[in-house]
């Protein structure tokens, strides 16, 4: 990989990847760790997940934002949806994650982009 650090030469910077046991991939936590401190450069987030994201419980998102504000970075939005999902309880009800992300998880997307300008 080139220097990480070249990244921050963009004003929109996204960060995002599956969620495993609860928050995002260690190797993404890893890299922010890496990253110097920024000023309030424009950070947005991203994950799919096998449960839904939720605001109180499984906020999955928690740990990445806190890391990118403990960094300097302001978070312009934050997307979550539901992905194809082979781990925990819906292994056994695999039927229900398949075809996840679907066209209405895509049209939210691309309006969440639209938004982030
Ligand atoms: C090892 C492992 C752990 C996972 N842990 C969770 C979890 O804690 N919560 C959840 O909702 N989904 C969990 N999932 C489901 C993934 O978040 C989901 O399948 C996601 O869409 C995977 O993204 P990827 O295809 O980019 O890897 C897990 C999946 C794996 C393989």
């Amino acid at each position: 990989m080139q220097n990480i650090q070249s990244i921050l030469a963009y004003d929109l910077i996204g960060f995002g990847s599956g969620i495993y046991w609860g928050k995002h991939d260690k190797a993404l936590l890893d890299l922010v760790g890496t990253l110097p401190l920024v000023n309030n450069k424009k950070a947005f987030i991203f994950s799919t997940s096998g449960i839904r994201e939720g605001r109180f419980i499984n906020n999955f998102n928690r740990q990445l934002k806190r890391r990118l504000l403990a960094k300097g970075f302001t978070i312009s939005g934050v997307f979550s949806c539901r992905g194809f999902d082979t781990v925990g309880p819906l292994k056994l009800i695999i039927e229900l994650s398949y075809g996840l992300p679907n066209a209405q998880d895509l049209e939210a997307a691309a309006n969440f982009a639209k938004e982030l300008g």
